[in-house]
């Protein structure tokens, strides 16, 4: 979260009759992945993960009180929000509540720019910004570790789109009470020295996905034999990026990420029956990077929960990286990011 804009307002209810409230968050890639819960409930990962947040696709997300209503009412993109994500929004609205004392219901109208369920974090920027503007709407006055916790029970990687630039989201402690569990969950700022990164982003399928990140984290997690020993090397790579990171070694940063994110992938391969995320298009454009180091430009690929593909490279190299990647997807929509801002509320739209 940037500095200069403090992310919540504490202000008490009845000073605001409309409550309502705005807030904007931007997705984040995880450099270093969360793949796995060990609490399903309090969405406490095995691991923990590493992200940049990202300067496009941002979700702008609303939400006022309504004392006449008999629940809450979720507009995701203009539409009514059904099934499985007004099953989410609602719970974590609900567990707001608790922590304000209030039931109030909420009127919430969230907007992503980017497209939804695609493997592309729109749960992450979604979550970041419903925590902030929802925390806000219900006058509860957390600091940033504490809306990086509140995000985290919407969506895992929610917690890391609350700050901007590098973010680590801590697992916390094994094995310790829910409560610890809970407390030492969330992520906070790294920074990153001298380095100018880029990410060129190669959508190449913008269709949901078949199986839900969640879904497969918890089959990998159950049933591959390849998920602990990722698990356990995953702890080395974390060290390295942050030793990479603190001297701005773009290259070591990107090497870490690419086999940290193929690691994730072959767990899930190996799980019973297996997830496959990764398509024709995925492995075209993983050529291409390949051959762009062979023509000595440094630039590392990383894959979530889907086809796409997110080349980290220097932000001078990003043009030439992104024609490489154009010619190995004519039919995709390549696009470059940078470092982007943490999530914060729209103060002039509270009214
Ligand atoms: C592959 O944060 O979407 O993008 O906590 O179940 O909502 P839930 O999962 P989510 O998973 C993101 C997985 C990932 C890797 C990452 O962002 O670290």
């Amino acid at each position: 979260m940037r500095r200069e804009h403090p992310t919540t307002v504490a202000r008490p209810l009845e000073q605001d009759a409309a409550n309502s409230t705005a807030a904007v968050a931007h997705p984040n890639i995880a450099l270093i992945k969360y793949w796995g819960k060990r609490d399903e409930r309090l969405i406490l990962p095995w691991t923990d993960s590493l992200s940049m947040t990202l300067d496009v696709f941002p979700t702008t997300t609303r939400v006022r009180l309504d004392p006449e209503a008999a629940q809450d009412e979720v507009t995701l993109n203009g539409e009514p929000a059904a099934g499985e994500v007004a099953r989410r929004i609602t719970a974590f609205l609900q567990l707001v509540r608790e922590m304000a004392g209030l039931d109030r219901r909420a009127v919430v109208d969230t907007r992503n720019t980017v497209p939804t369920g695609a493997g592309l974090a729109s749960s992450a920027s979604g979550f970041a910004a419903l925590a902030v503007a929802a925390a806000a709407a219900y006058g509860i006055d957390l600091d940033a570790t504490a809306l990086s916790r509140l995000a985290r029970r919407g969506s895992g990687s929610a917690s890391r789109s609350v700050f901007g630039g590098f973010a680590v989201w801590h697992a916390g402690p094994e094995g310790a009470t829910a409560a610890q569990g809970d407390l030492g969950s969330y992520a906070e700022p790294v920074s990153a020295a001298g380095i100018d990164p880029a990410l060129v982003i190669a959508v190449v399928n913008a269709g949901p996905k078949a199986v839900s990140s969640r879904e497969a984290m918890r089959r990998t997690v159950d049933t591959s034999p390849l998920y602990r020993p990722w698990a356990a090397s995953s702890k080395d790579d974390l060290a390295d990026m942050r030793a990479a990171l603190g001297r701005g070694d773009l290259e070591a940063v990107g090497e870490i990420a690419e086999r940290n994110a193929l690691g994730m992938h072959a767990t899930m391969l190996a799980a019973r029956p297996a997830v496959r995320y990764l398509s024709p298009a995925t492995v075209a454009v993983l050529d291409s990077v390949l051959q762009l180091r062979r023509d000595g430009v440094a630039a590392y690929a990383t894959m979530d929960a889907g086809p796409n593909v997110k080349v980290l490279c220097r932000r001078a190299d990003a043009r030439r990286v992104a024609e490489a990647v154009r010619g190995a997807v004519p039919d995709g929509t390549v696009l470059v990011a940078g470092p982007g801002p943490g999530a914060r509320l729209l103060n002039e739209d509270r009214c």
